[in-house]
């Protein structure tokens, strides 16, 4: 059946401009409930366009999704676009426009224009993603540079571009106070995924410690000491002790949990604008974690060589 479908093929311009994620290793983000059923509402929302018709509704076809860096916005973009069977053409607005701004020669509107007008002929064959979105959609600026001027420019083509284009339309920002209440509108889907909670945090921490375990107990102990951290963190911390396990022996290094979670934290940090979780904020953290029951469990009952 899908094998009959016509399949998506990156021109020219999208290849230098975009990358191209496609469906097959995507992985579903885990998310708080609410953004969860939000995503699953819009998802059925995309696949009853018959149904919506009775009520003069089209199904939203663009969304905006706001969280801070590392808490899953190209994840879910990728995972939204897969569950179509879609690639996803992620752009890079900031780059694109760092690149392109005040550049003589060609003028950065008629970039965006063929960009949009050549995804727009495939646009039922992948889902675009505008990443780093408040570098076109910030409140507007006049003080009267050209810089500003021209940001100010750009932002109208793209407003254009997006009210024009008719495939699915995803955008993420670090920022979403700062875009422009008139840009925010022209959105259908508005997703908020912030810091997880405490639940999250147990799901994700699960989930980069696989194929090892350990006891409940123990994993909630680690949800707690890494309140505020952002799930990228969390698979970073977690893929460390993994990786620690196999190679501390091999240093004869001590495997304790004490030590181990030691030297992942060090060489693991959250960034300095974030807020820093206890584990690594505080000794008395450290301390607590490293009673917890030790060494996970590897698959089939496999020992750690200790
Ligand atoms: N909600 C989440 N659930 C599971 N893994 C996540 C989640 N958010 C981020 N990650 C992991 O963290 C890394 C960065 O995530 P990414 O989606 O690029 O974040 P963002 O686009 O918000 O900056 C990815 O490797 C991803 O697997
Ligand atoms: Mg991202």
């Amino acid at each position: 059946m899908s094998s009959e479908r016509e399949s998506f093929e990156p021109t020219p311009i999208i290849r230098q401009f975009a990358t191209i994620l496609r469906p097959d290793d995507a992985e579903p983000p885990v998310l708080a409930r609410n953004v969860r059923e939000s995503v699953h509402q819009w998802f059925t929302e995309l696949q009853s366009e018959k149904e919506l018709e009775q009520v003069n509704l089209k199904p939203r076809r663009t969304c905006i999704m706001g969280g801070p860096p590392g808490c899953g916005k190209t994840t879910l973009g990728h995972h939204l676009a897969a569950r179509q069977g879609l690639p996803v053409v992620v752009v890079d607005m900031a780059s694109l426009v760092s690149k392109w701004l005040g550049e003589s020669g060609r003028n950065i509107r008629d970039l965006f224009r063929d960009l949009f007008a050549q995804i727009e002929t495939q646009a039922d064959l992948c889902v675009l993603f505008l990443d780093e979105f408040d570098a076109v959609g910030i409140k507007r600026m006049s003080n009267g540079s050209g810089a500003d001027n021209e940001r100010n420019a750009i932002v109208v083509t793209i407003l254009q571009q997006i009210d024009r284009f008719s495939g699915t339309l995803l955008a993420a920002t670090n920022r979403p106070d700062d875009i422009d209440p008139a840009i925010w509108r022209r959105f259908g889907v508005h997703l908020d995924i912030g810091i997880p909670d405490d639940d999250c945090r147990y799901a994700i921490i699960a989930r980069y410690l696989s194929p090892l375990t350990l006891p409940e107990e123990a994993i909630d102990k680690l949800v707690k000491f890494t309140a505020g951290a952002t799930p990228a963190l969390l698979r970073q911390l977690m893929e460390g002790v993994r990786r620690d396990l196999v190679l501390a022996p091999k240093f004869k290094r001590d495997t304790s949990a004490l030590a181990v979670f030691r030297r992942v934290i060090t060489s693991v940090r959250p960034h300095a604008d974030m807020t820093i979780p206890e584990l690594w904020g505080d000794r008395k953290a450290l301390d607590e974690v490293s009673k917890i029951a030790w060494p996970p469990e590897w698959p089939s009952g496999r020992g750690t060589g200790e």
